[in-house]
C-alpha cells in the first residue's frame, strides 16, 4: 500500500499555463493536496513564465517554454493543464506521447472530435486523462446530486437554472474576455451543463439557445443567452445566463430549482470563499423549503479533483471526471454554441459518456 503523504511517493508534476487561472492553481489549488509535487512549471509567453518564476521562487532548472523540454529535463508522472481551451488537446497529446498523465482545465475541446482524440490517446496508452470539472466538488453540488438520486423530490419535472454577472466595465478593445470564443457557452455555461449532467444523471439530447444580447454589448460573441435543454427521458432544462446583468448577482454555480412530483430542491453554490457559500434547501409537498445540512469537505473544487488524479496515477479509483466522462458536457456545449449561431434546436452527439 502506497503512503501517498510520505514525500517520496507524491506524484510529481509539470504545470503547464501560468496565466491568470495557472497563477490562482499555484497559490491556492496545488499546495492544499500533499499527494502531488509540482516538479516544474512551463508557459510558451517568455515574460509570463519569468514573471511565475519570481513569485514561486523557482530556480531556472525547473523553468521551461516547451512542456517536451521540460518532460525530457525533470522526472515527472502527470501534467496540470491551465492554458487556454485551444490548446488544451495538443498539449495533453504532447503529454500522452511523452509518456504523462494528464489533468486539463475545462472546457475540455471546443468538439467531441477533438477531444476524443486525446481520450482515445489516453485509453491507447493506458494513462489517467481528467478534466477539472471543479463545479462538482462543492457540497451544495454533491448534495443535490445524492438527493435527486434518492428521489427525495420524486420524479422531476422541470430545472431551472439562473446565472447572472455583470463583467462589462472595461473599456471595449482593452479586455480579453470580450473576445473569448462563445463566452458564455464555453467559458461559463460549461460549468452548469457538466453540474446538470452529475446532478440529474441524465445526458442532454437536443438543446436550443437563443442569444439576448444587447446592442450594448462589448462582447464579440454572445455574452448572455436563454437555453432550453432537453435531457433523456424527456426532462427539461431552462437555462438562462449573462455576463451583462444589472439584476442581482448569482454566485458561481447560480440559482437552480429542481421541481420534482413530491417537492423541490434549490441549490446554489461556488462563492469566491470555499464551500461557505453553498446552499441547498428542500420543500416538500407544499411546505416553505428547509435548508439541507451539508457535508464539510476537507478539500474541495480544484484541490479535490487533483487528489483525485494524483490517486488514479498511482493506480486508485478513477477520477469522478475522466476525459471520457466529460464528452457528454461537451457535447452539450458544442451544440449550445452551433444553436447560438444557427437559430435552430441541435442535436446533442451521443457520446456514450455517462454522467456519473
Ligand atoms: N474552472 C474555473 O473555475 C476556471 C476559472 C478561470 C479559468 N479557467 C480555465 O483556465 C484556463 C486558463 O485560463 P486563464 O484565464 O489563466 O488564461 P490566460 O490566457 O490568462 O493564461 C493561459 C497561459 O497559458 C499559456 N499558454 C498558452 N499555450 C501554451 C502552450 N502550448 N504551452 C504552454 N503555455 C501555454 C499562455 O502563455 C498563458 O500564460 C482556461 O481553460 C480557462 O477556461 C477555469
Amino acid at each position: 500500500m502506497v503512503d501517498a503523504d510520505s514525500t517520496q511517493d507524491k506524484v510529481r508534476i509539470i504545470h503547464v499555463g501560468l496565466g491568470g487561472w495557472g497563477g490562482d492553481w499555484e497559490k491556492n489549488a496545488i499546495p492544499p493536496v500533499t499527494e502531488v509535487e509540482r516538479v516544474a512549471i512551463v508557459d510558451a509567453h517568455e515574460p509570463t513564465l519569468r514573471a511565475a518564476q519570481k513569485t514561486l521562487g523557482l530556480p531556472d532548472e525547473v523553468c521551461f517554454t516547451s512542456l517536451t523540454e521540460a518532460a525530457k529535463a525533470v522526472p515527472a508522472e502527470g501534467v496540470v493543464v491551465t492554458a487556454p481551451m485551444t490548446f488544451h488537446v495538443p498539449v495533453a497529446l504532447e503529454a500522452l506521447d511523452a509518456g504523462l498523465h494528464v489533468l486539463v482545465e475545462k472546457p475540455f475541446a471546443g468538439t467531441v472530435a477533438e477531444a476524443r482524440t486525446a481520450v482515445e490517446r489516453a485509453e491507447e496508452l493506458g494513462l489517467v486523462l481528467q478534466v477539472s470539472q471543479n463545479y462538482r466538488f462543492y457540497p451544495g453540488a454533491q448534495t443535490a446530486r445524492r438527493l435527486i438520486a434518492e428521489g427525495a423530490v420524486g420524479d422531476l419535472s422541470v430545472v431551472h437554472v439562473d446565472f447572472r454577472r455583470w463583467d462589462h466595465d472595461e473599456p471595449a478593445g482593452t479586455y480579453r474576455h470580450y473576445q473569448f470564443p462563445h463566452p458564455l457557452i464555453y467559458d461559463m455555461a460549461i460549468h452548469h451543463f457538466d453540474l446538470l449532467r452529475m446532478t440529474t444523471g441524465r445526458e442532454a439530447v437536443s438543446v436550443y439557445a437563443k442569444v439576448t444580447d444587447p446592442p450594448w454589448s462589448r462582447y464579440t460573441e454572445e455574452a448572455s443567452a436563454v437555453l432550453v435543454v432537453e435531457l433523456e427521458g424527456g426532462l427539461v432544462c431552462s437555462y438562462r445566463g449573462s455576463w451583462v446583468s444589472r439584476a442581482p448577482q448569482t454566485a458561481w454555480d447560480g440559482e437552480w430549482v429542481f421541481d420534482g412530483a413530491d417537492g423541490y430542491l434549490t441549490l446554489t453554490g461556488r462563492g469566491d470563499d470555499g464551500p461557505a457559500d453553498d446552499e441547498v434547501r428542500l420543500g416538500l409537498r407544499g411546505r416553505a423549503a428547509e435548508p439541507v445540512e451539508l457535508p464539510t469537505m476537507e478539500l474541495w473544487g480544484r484541490s479535490a479533483g487533483l487528489r483525485q488524479f494524483a490517486r488514479a496515477v498511482r493506480g486508485g479509483a478513477a477520477p469522478d471526471v475522466t476525459g471520457r466522462s466529460n464528452l457528454g458536457s461537451v457535447a452539450l456545449m458544442e451544440a449550445a454554441a452551433r444553436s447560438a449561431a444557427s437559430g435552430r434546436v441541435e442535436q446533442v452527439e451521443r457520446t456514450g459518456g455517462t454522467s456519473a
